[in-house]
């Protein structure tokens, strides 16, 4: 998608965008399904979604993503692998929908390419924000929702369901960058981010969750 494109659809655009971001094993699969039953519960039309991935296509680029290989993924490489799947998800998914005002709920966007690319492998948060500007324009979520726990604990809650992937096997130090990472985000843009501790309990996470939701309404 051109700048130019992306802006022109920008302005159409009435549902509300919202991403849910976090390391791993902060929970963000049980929390989707109670902001989905949140949204039905208002009647409130919406579609799910997640990052890599969102499309067939896009799926495939999420396994090659995951996949372990021989051969290295080069970090420039993978990052255009990350925005290629973002571009194609945005133009058969993300954008219809919210120009028809359906509401967008996606499984991880752009701010996991910070956290994980940008600062987990060290290519710079600015590769990552030119490629931003290419491929979204003024595209940015509405709601971010970043779910937060120590990072020793948030891997050892992740380690517990099998096999690790590509990225579920780096270290503690990749995964601490990550978190601070999506902490500084937070931040820096305190009206779009909401930091919430997914160390409590459930009831008050998803408590949180709503309260952010509203907000929104
Ligand atoms: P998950 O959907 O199970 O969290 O797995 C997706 C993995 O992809 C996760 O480890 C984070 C990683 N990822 C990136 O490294 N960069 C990105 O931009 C996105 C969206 C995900």
């Amino acid at each position: 998608m051109t700048v130019k494109s992306a802006m022109i659809e920008t302005s159409q655009k009435t549902g509300n965008f919202i991403t849910l971001e976090g390391g791993e094993g902060v929970g963000k699969t049980t929390n989707m399904g109670f902001i989905r039953d949140w949204l039905s519960e208002r009647g409130i039309p919406f579609v799910t979604t997640r990052e890599p991935g969102g499309t067939p296509v896009a799926e495939k680029i999420r396994h090659l993503l995951l996949e372990h290989h021989e051969e290295d993924i080069d970090g420039t490489a993978e990052l255009l692998l990350i925005f290629a799947a973002r571009a194609q998800h945005l133009a058969r998914v993300i954008m219809p929908a919210l120009a028809r005002g359906t509401w967008v709920i996606c499984d991880r966007f752009t701010d996991a390419t910070y956290a994980y690319q940008g600062a987990g492998r060290g290519l710079g948060l600015e590769k990552v924000a030119q490629l931003e500007s290419l491929v979204q324009g003024v595209l940015r979520p509405d709601l971010t929702l970043i779910l937060d726990v120590d990072t020793g604990l948030g891997l050892s809650r992740a380690s517990q369901r099998g096999q690790l992937d590509r990225f579920e096997s780096e270290t503690h130090a990749f995964f601490d960058r990550v978190r601070q990472t999506y902490l500084q985000l937070a931040r820096e843009n305190p009206q779009r981010y909401r930091v919430v501790d997914a160390g409590q309990s459930l009831v008050s996470v998803q408590r949180d969750i709503s309260a952010a939701l509203t907000e929104l309404l």
